[in-house]
């Protein structure tokens, strides 16, 4: 049953291939080659099922976007998204199947302008604490990934995430730029899209918690 449920997946994957990136070194040697023009790249980690990536990549036509996901069970879906609204977006999303600790090897340094992390996975038991994506080993990746300027920009209805994370960018020396511990009600709002997770989060009246932050 596994096997065949994996196989459905391949095929799935496969006829997704316009928006996949596969090949690591391709990407890392131009990570603007997949697109039809050059524009400043933006990632999103652990894009899920892709409805922040898809829509942002529609609202910036000025802008390249990658999503990046680990499982690739609901990246298929995210992409499988992105070709069905082809014809209303232009040609600026890309996705990989991959895990945020490879970044590196996807990516060449100073490459992004933006980087999101949208309803990370909390991992709220004490010893999992450097799994979390906002772990200084993770902003380490990310700090030699962005671009001058570049920024990072976190979403998380999870307050005890959102804390650890503040103390993180410190610890990493990075510099918050803007910060909301209420985004939907904050000036920060403007523009904002909303993920998957975020629209069931703040349904239920769960406050959103927002950053962006700079290498200092
Ligand atoms: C809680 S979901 C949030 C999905 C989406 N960003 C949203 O806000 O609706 C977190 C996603 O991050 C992915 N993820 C977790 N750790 C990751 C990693 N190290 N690298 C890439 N993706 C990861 C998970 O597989 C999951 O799809």
């Amino acid at each position: 049953m596994r096997a065949r449920k994996r196989k459905h997946g391949e095929e799935r994957l496969a006829a997704a291939g316009a928006v996949l990136c596969q090949n690591k070194e391709a990407v890392f040697a131009d990570a603007q080659a997949p697109f039809g023009e050059k524009r400043p790249l933006h990632l999103e980690i652990g894009c899920g099922k892709g409805k922040f990536s898809c829509e942002m990549s529609a609202l910036h036509p000025d802008v390249n976007f990658y999503a990046m996901e680990k499982v690739s069970d609901v990246m298929v879906i995210a992409a499988e998204r992105a070709l069905q609204t082809a014809e209303d977006r232009p040609d600026n999303l890309r996705f990989i199947v991959g895990d945020a600790k490879e970044l590196t090897e996807w990516f060449a340094p100073h490459t992004f302008s933006c980087i999101y992390l949208n309803f990370s996975d909390p991992w709220p038991k004490k010893g999992y604490y450097k799994r979390r994506l906002t772990y200084r080993a993770f902003l380490e990746i990310y700090k030699t990934l962005l671009a001058d300027d570049g920024v990072l920009r976190l979403k998380t209805d999870n307050v005890g995430l959102f804390d650890f994370s503040l103390e993180e960018f410190e610890a990493a020396g990075m510099q918050v730029l803007r910060m909301s511990r209420d985004l939907h009600n904050s000036p920060y709002n403007e523009g904002n899209v909303m993920t998957e997770y975020e629209t069931n989060f703040s349904s239920q009246g769960i406050p959103i918690c927002f950053a962006e932050v700079k290498v200092k």
